[in-house]
């Protein structure tokens, strides 16, 4: 057998029953929280896979999401670059401008179908907080979204746009004050309230079902991707790429080329460097431990058992572990996960903006920046990347730490 045909039964396989893969997953909640979490792992197994469900998820994604995406050749940068010809999905196209809203419009609507009031979650970057007020406005239901200090003031416009769309945005004051903290604060909260509320993680982790449902809510841009890439070119893309923070983007554009000939490429926030404090790569520098209630690689302090604090210059990307799936896909070898720096996703962001006119989410910069890497050492013709999301919530804090990026690109 093949490398790649091994994989071919790998999403009926994975995630097993008790939501594990390999040895990463699982559920790890206290006694209170554990029914919480069983409601919604029974109700997504009943629920989500109905011809209703279903139907009206892909009404909502054609109609009021504006999928699907399109899949964007850029000429321009490929020829820049001088190597292989980079494509992206443009994620930055779905409604509220990120991926986020393909699972926050799932987690929405199973929260309507079990007949919830209030939906609750945490926000880094925005995006998600973002993505969940405007699925909370769509389907008439309550949210509280929790958020760091620190994120509240560098993501202003996000903080804005999930106020206008009706959500309560709970500041958190402790600690690093940004992602990690948030999601501690979430977990407090929907402790106190969950017969009412579902919480709706933003990422492709935490306790088993989520990783499992937020993966499957956004196989949409690979699924997308992968025919309308075919339909351009007439052959598969010879690589995929996508940004890993938690890993939802990522995780939805690799799975459907899993079991296809191509290389699959994480790319991971290095921010300032390999020193503890100064980066997120949780692939490259975690090790096994559990945290916010499932099993992963994550950057830990092993003699003191804490989270090491993380730094990326991408709010969305600065998160001490990563989903499960991409620890299990790490280990088996399937995909490669290699890192960008805080610089090389700046000369990124700006090349995209120079020769694109495109102004990426500086998340979605790292992606661009491992495409850019790969176009550059011409391993293979043709790169596909995840841009997850688009930059206008960025724009302030770029120009005021970067300028107009005199530095990586010509005006
Ligand atoms: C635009 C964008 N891309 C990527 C991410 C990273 O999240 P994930 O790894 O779950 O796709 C975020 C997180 O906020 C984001 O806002």
């Amino acid at each position: 057998m093949n490398k790649y045909a091994q994989y071919q039964n790998y999403l009926k396989e994975f995630p097993t029953k008790d939501g594990r893969f390999g040895p990463y997953g699982g559920v790890y909640l206290s006694d209170e929280l554990i029914p919480a979490f069983k409601e919604v792992n029974e109700a997504y197994r009943t629920i989500c896979h109905s011809a209703q469900f279903i139907n009206e998820l892909r009404r909502i994604r054609r109609e009021f999401q504006g999928r699907p995406t399109p899949v964007y050749h850029c000429e321009r940068l490929s020829r820049y670059i001088g190597g292989a010809q980079i494509y992206l999905k443009r994620e930055d196209l779905n409604h509220t401008g990120a991926h986020k809203l393909n699972h926050c419009m799932g987690e929405g609507l199973l929260a309507k179908f079990m007949g919830k009031k209030k939906i609750i979650a945490e926000t880094g970057a925005g995006q998600h907080g973002v993505a969940l007020a405007t699925a909370a406005a769509f389907f008439g239901l309550e949210c509280d979204i929790y958020m760091g200090e620190v994120d509240i003031k560098k993501q202003a416009p996000n903080v804005t746009r999930m106020k206008l769309l009706g959500a309560n945005v709970i500041p958190v004051s402790h600690g690093l004050k940004t992602l990690k903290e948030a999601v501690d604060a979430a977990f407090e909260g929907y402790l106190k309230e969950y017969k009412d509320s579902i919480y709706c993680i933003g990422s492709a982790l935490g306790p088993h079902p989520f990783p499992m449902m937020v993966r499957d809510f956004q196989l949409v841009i690979g699924e997308e991707a992968r025919s309308q890439f075919i339909e351009m070119t007439g052959i598969m893309p010879d690589a995929v790429c996508a940004c890993v923070g938690g890993g939802s983007n990522s995780i939805g554009m690799f799975l459907p080329f899993i079991s296809d000939p191509v290389e699959i490429y994480g790319v991971e926030p290095l921010g300032r460097g390999d020193a503890i404090g100064d980066h997120a790569a949780s692939v490259k520098h975690g090790t096994r431990g559990i945290l916010h209630g499932f099993e992963t690689l994550l950057l830990q302090n092993l003699k003191e058992g804490e989270p090491d604090p993380v730094y990326s210059v991408a709010s969305g990307l600065d998160y001490p572990g990563v989903g499960p799936e991409h620890a299990y896909l790490h280990e088996c070898g399937r995909v490669n996960y290699i890192t960008a720096t805080d610089d090389e996703a700046m000369e990124a962001f700006f090349l995209l903006c120079r020769y694109e006119g495109i102004i990426p989410a500086i998340e979605s910069a790292h992606a661009v920046a491992g495409a850019i890497r790969l176009s550059r050492e011409r391993k293979h013709d043709s790169i596909l990347a995840c841009l997850s999301g688009r930059g206008d919530k960025d724009i302030d804090y770029v120009i005021e730490n970067y300028g107009y990026g005199e530095k990586y690109a010509k005006k």
